[in-house]
């Protein structure tokens, strides 16, 4: 009997990734993968525990997933991803309802573990690999225009707040042809766009080849592909890489690169290891070389002894900087970590008030920074129909800027050049140039 298997993602990309390397180790062994939760012999979650508020968000939809188990006891229930990590067993022992948990390098044993519950036995798989790459896996990705090709696995860097080391090990890299191979393929399937992924990609390294060889490397298959990659550590951010962006037109340019906080005290007891100083020169160093270039970041307000002067130190930051967007967000204290040590001391208005001050701030340099683009000819790859309307369609910047416009005779995938007509501090609104603003009404 042909069974069907419906997965459902959380967290960050790298999750995204993984989801598509289970569906490919699924697809393989004869399982059917679901694109709708009605119907599917077995459920999964891929889930994150980055924040206690992304647990919550998982405990709340196992919860409303039981009534699904009530209609059909034979239902299969499993936790993927980084929560299955870190629980482990406790999973199982929380809630009667999963029947398998499998942590992020275990992948390859789900197809036993399923045929096991099916039969009515509960199981859990959570060991991490110092090797596992999934090299030789072919993610089961549904045809598009941008792809998500995971470069390496897992992470050493140990920032005190973060729960990542534990729950996905240590860093490995992936050989570079296999990577190459892969988005060579990509490309024969039409795909335009590919983001290199890893939790630190600045340290990825294969023999003799670090990172930006193989950027270059999958720059060079094709002049049209589009190259982005995430994540940046500051600490690892070599001249060399720099100037590889700086040289090729096809990769973006557009770095994320995660401050976390502008006051050296709290950056020590990050364990971040670069000082403000440090990076403001970096900041300084990429955009001289390249003039063009949009940053984004990751901040954490609240992290335990945070007083309001380190507060006011991320804020200067954010105005020496200014990013082109950020990703903001409340310390969670995380079991295991060091910080979870440190103590939780920030009261929860004080953390929440000061992430408000911090989204303000960045909502402010976004919409001036949009500002600036109003007027100007930008180019963008269309990806598909906007999210809001089905008269608009969405497309980015090299910049990742995200762009509406009317609704023409594109297909996803071409590359545009738009007038931008106004502008949020989220969105950009364009027309297509040598098309008149009469269309957009
Ligand atoms: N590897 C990436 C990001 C990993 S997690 C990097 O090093 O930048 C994404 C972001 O979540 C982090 O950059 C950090 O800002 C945030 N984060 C991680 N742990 C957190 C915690 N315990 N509380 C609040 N935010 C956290
Ligand atoms: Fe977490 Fe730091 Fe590793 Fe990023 S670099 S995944 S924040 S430990
Ligand atoms: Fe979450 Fe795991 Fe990614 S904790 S952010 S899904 S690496």
């Amino acid at each position: 009997m042909l069974r069907s298997i419906y997965i459902e993602t959380y967290g960050c990309q790298m999750n995204f990734a993984d989801t598509e390397i289970v569906n490919g180790i699924l697809r393989k062994e004869g399982y059917e993968i679901a694109a709708d939760i009605d119907g599917a012999d077995a459920v999964f979650l891929n889930t994150c525990a980055i924040r206690d508020n992304a647990e919550q968000r998982i405990y709340g939809r196992l919860s409303n997933l039981s009534h699904l188990k009530k209609r059909n006891p034979h239902l299969v229930f499993g936790v993927l991803g980084c929560m299955a990590e870190r629980l482990r067993a406790n999973l199982l022992e929380q809630n009667s309802d999963v029947d398998i948990v499998c942590g992020p390098d275990e992948y390859r044993k789900l197809p036993a573990l399923i045929d096991q519950a099916f039969e009515g036995e509960k199981g859990i798989r959570t060991q991490l690999s110092r090797v596992e790459t999934y090299d030789d896996i072919v993610p089961l990705r549904t045809d598009g225009i941008s792809a998500w090709v995971a470069v390496m696995r897992g992470c050493d860097k140990f920032c005190t707040f973060c729960v990542v080391p534990f729950t996905r090990g240590r860093e490995r890299s992936r050989p570079m042809h296999g990577i190459v191979r892969e988005v060579a393929g990509l490309l024969d399937r039409g795909f335009r766009e590919v983001t290199l992924l890893g939790q630190n990609v600045n340290s990825y390294h294969d023999a003799d080849a670090d990172f930006a060889d193989l950027l270059v490397a999958v720059a060079a298959l094709d002049p049209q592909l589009r190259v982005r990659f995430t994540t940046s550590h500051p600490q690892d951010m070599s001249d060399r890489l720099i100037a590889a962006i700086a040289e090729h037109d096809n990769i973006c340019k557009y770095i994320h690169l995660p401050f976390q906080s502008g006051s050296d005290r709290i950056l020590a007891l990050m364990n971040r290891t670069y000082s403000r100083e440090h990076y403001l020169g970096l900041v300084k160093k990429i955009r001289a070389a390249v003039p063009d270039v949009a940053l984004s970041t990751d901040v954490i307000a609240g992290f335990p002894t945070e007083t309001e002067e380190d507060h006011q130190q991320t804020l200067s930051l954010m105005e020496e900087v200014r990013y082109d967007g950020a990703f903001m967000f409340k310390y969670s204290p995380r079991e295991k970590t060091r910080a979870w040590n440190m103590g939780d001391d920030i009261p929860d208005e004080v953390k929440g008030r000061r992430l408000e001050e911090i989204i303000d701030l960045q909502r402010r340099i976004s919409y001036e920074i949009n500002r600036t683009i109003v007027g100007k000819r930008q180019r963008i790859l269309l990806e598909g129909p906007s999210k809001r309307s089905d008269v608009e369609w969405m497309g980015r910047t090299d910049t990742n800027k995200t762009v509406i416009v009317p609704r023409g005779d594109f297909i996803a995938g071409d590359l545009l050049d738009v007038h931008i007509s106004s502008a949020t501090s989220a969105t950009l609104f364009g027309r297509p140039v040598g098309i008149p603003a009469v269309e957009a009404a």
